[in-house]
């Protein structure tokens, strides 16, 4: 079982380029499936979810070649329409093949993905996408996709990342023109619209309520770099919070963290927003302040990725913030182990109030959750004494390296893979 070793008290110092985004990279990985010849990625992070992804673009007959940071996906030979049952629980978020599945071969035949440690994760959004745009869907002992996409409208009736995903995919490879009304507004949206545009396709509004598809286009190949990971921007500049001091994150877009940074702002932190990088700054003389609340949206809101990382800094603050987790069932499951930590934490159903304490103390802590094991390295940075993490299982999925990151940061951090 790999471990992490955190020992708290060191104030981070440096500058680091943010790796690719996991929740950018996993859908355009299944749009290549669109694409007419070879697509390379770079920026690809190295996460065991993008392994995941992989794994089913080889099942599904793609050659793939794998550099560093870089990815070439050749779809040619491409012929599958069947994910495995073993494929679709390894990775949550494997149903946004789907779309693109169907788009190709006219079928796609995947099994259900299962809940995961935030709850349930329904997909009632996604097979609603796929019916408005002309597909038949049967759900017997799996989920039977069958046709050919005609285009038309999708009304979303949650801003859903993955449905709006699917549905943009689904009708890219479709003949007629199609509207996505409510769609999901998260930057990885625009990325995916700027990946598909790229190849050829003509898609347009992302980023906003409604997106457009003109379908009926044929894709060619193509080269694109995915954008820089804002959640784990948040999370490194949470462990700063948490531990004092001062870095520099280069690789996103600070606007895509506004309400991250506001209220680590709100906090007492010193931050700097340019356009090439963002800076945080925090004295650990000062304790951090408590935010009265942190309520999670979809976005331009607050990110539900970034909750459990943010209340792991102002778990050590003077005052006492309300947490309300608007988007999950179960998402505080990193509560009980920074209570190990010495916080005083209260939870009732989605909302959480945390009162500061002055410092909290090592533990041996286990990562419940990918964001909840993110925010317990964060905690342990900013704690006094040295905090054992185990679960990195769950880290690797999001965070290329994060024991590397922390520690190129000055924090006093190592893992042992036993
Ligand atoms: C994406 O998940 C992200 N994952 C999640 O990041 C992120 O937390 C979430 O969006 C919200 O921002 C990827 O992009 C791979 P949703 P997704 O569909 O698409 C409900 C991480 O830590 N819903 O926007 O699954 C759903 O239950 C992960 O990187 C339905 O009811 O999220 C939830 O309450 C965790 N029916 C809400 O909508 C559906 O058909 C938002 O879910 C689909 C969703």
């Amino acid at each position: 079982m790999s471990v992490m070793y955190i020992r708290g008290g060191t104030p981070l110092e440096g500058e680091l380029t943010v790796h690719g985004a996991k929740n950018s990279v996993l859908p355009i990985l299944a749009a290549c499936l669109l694409a007419g010849g070879p697509v390379t990625l770079h920026n690809c992070p190295r996460l065991t979810d993008v392994d995941a992804a992989l794994a089913i673009l080889r099942h599904l007959g793609c050659g793939i070649r794998q550099e560093g940071r870089s990815v070439t996906v050749d779809p040619t030979e491409a012929a599958g329409s069947a994910v495995s049952e073993e494929q679709m629980r390894s990775m949550r978020s494997s149903i946004i093949f789907l779309g693109p599945l169907l788009a190709r071969t006219g079928e796609a035949h995947l099994t259900y993905p299962g809940g995961c440690e935030l709850g349930p994760r329904p997909i009632d959004l996604h097979l609603a996408a796929i019916r408005a745009l002309g597909c038949q869907v049967t759900e017997d002992r799996g989920i039977h996709c069958t046709g050919k996409p005609k285009g038309g409208e999708v009304q979303l009736s949650l801003p859903s990342v993955g449905a709006t995903e699917n549905a943009m995919l689904c009708a890219v490879g479709g003949t007629g023109t199609t509207t996505i009304v409510n769609a999901a507004r998260e930057p990885e949206i625009y990325d995916l619209q700027c990946f598909l545009n790229g190849l050829g396709a003509r898609v347009r509004g992302a980023g906003g309520s409604t997106v457009t598809v003109e379908g009926g286009l044929l894709l060619h190949g193509g080269e694109y770099t995915v954008m820089g990971d804002r959640i784990v921007a948040a999370t490194l500049l949470s462990a700063c919070a948490a531990a004092g001091g001062r870095i520099r994150l280069r690789g996103v877009d600070w606007r895509h963290l506004s309400t991250v940074l506001s209220v680590l702002h709100q906090a007492g932190c010193r931050v700097q927003s340019r356009s090439e990088y963002v800076e945080l700054f925090r004295d650990r003389a000062k304790p951090l302040r408590a935010v009265p609340t942190v309520r999670t949206a979809p976005y331009p809101g607050f990110p539900t990725d970034a909750q459990a990382p943010v209340m792991a800094a102002l778990a050590a603050s003077e005052g006492c913030t309300l947490f309300v987790e608007t988007m999950f069932d179960s998402r505080y499951r990193h509560v009980a182990e920074l209570r190990r930590m010495g916080a005083d934490i209260t939870t009732e159903g989605r909302v959480a109030l945390v009162r500061g304490m002055e410092r909290l103390h090592g533990a041996n802590v286990e990562a419940p959750d990918l964001r909840g094991g993110g925010a317990l390295a964060a905690a342990a940075l900013g704690a006094e004494g040295v905090t054992v993490l185990s679960g990195l299982h769950h880290i690797d999925r999001g965070y290329e390296g994060l024991e590397t990151m922390l520690s190129s940061l000055g924090g006093a951090v190592s893992r042992r893979d036993d």
